[in-house]
């Protein structure tokens, strides 16, 4: 399965509650991206400055990343990739590389939040670097204890943020009808408090 939406929108958030439903692995091709630029790989270095402006990555970087993860034995029984495909060329090649594996896909889930939403959920984004848990710092806070040892990501400025959000709908968004006309997509409202917005995505995928 694929989440798509809008930075911010909770992808990881959700991610993190599905993997305990569904026992896939969460492949984020920001995670990777941001993993490669703290090893300082030349993967990283190609990568950092695009994401630090909130642009998107060059397809032909990404594609190979996210086509040599899926073929991993961990990935044999299903996956569940967040923040990819993001442009109509990466669908594409996804599409290809599944053909020829022989892997259909279930289910895309779009994670509908309005614009208005969105600087104010990236801006208070905090995560904790020796877990990876996502918190925000007020709609979800972190524990006391935590709190010294959080991080905010290089590209949670508003100036990214909203970099981010007009790639997403010139780039992102017309990937979506890609889906639909598959009959695979899942639209689900965003808006309401984690838990809420992941029972809601169980009980459309089931
Ligand atoms: P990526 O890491 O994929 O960022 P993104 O798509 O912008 O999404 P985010 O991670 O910002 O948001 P999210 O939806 O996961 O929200 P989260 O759960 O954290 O990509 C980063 C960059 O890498 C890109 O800009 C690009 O440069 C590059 N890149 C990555 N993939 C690429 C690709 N395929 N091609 C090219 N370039 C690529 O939640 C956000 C905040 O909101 C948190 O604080 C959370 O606690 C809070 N929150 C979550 N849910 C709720 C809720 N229901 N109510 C209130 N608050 C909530």
């Amino acid at each position: 399965m694929i989440l798509v939406g809008p930075p911010g929108a909770g992808k990881g958030t959700q991610a993190a509650r599905l993997l305990e439903t569904y026992g896939i692995p969460h492949i984020s091709t920001g995670d990777m991206l941001r993993g490669a630029v703290n090893d300082g790989t030349e993967l990283g270095r190609k990568a950092d400055s695009y994401m630090r402006q909130g642009h998107l990555v060059p397809d032909t970087v990404v594609i190979g990343m996210v086509v040599e993860r899926i073929s991993k034995p961990d990935a044999t029984s299903g996956f569940m990739l967040d923040g990819f495909p993001r442009t109509r060329r990466q669908a594409e090649a996804l599409d290809r590389a599944l053909r020829e594996a022989e892997v259909t896909l279930d289910a895309v889930v779009l994670i509908e939040v309005p614009n208005s939403l969105i600087v104010d959920r990236i801006t208070g984004r905090r995560s904790d670097p020796e877990t990876g848990t996502i918190y925000h710092l007020e709609f979800n806070p972190p524990p006391a204890e935590i709190l010294p040892r959080v991080v905010q990501r290089k590209d949670d400025t508003e100036v990214a943020c909203v970099a981010r959000l007009k790639k997403y709908h010139s780039e992102t968004a017309p990937i979506v009808p890609f889906y639909e006309s598959k009959g695979i997509l899942v639209k689900v409202d965003g808006v309401g408090a984690p838990d809420e917005v992941a029972e809601r995505i169980r009980h459309a995928l089931d």
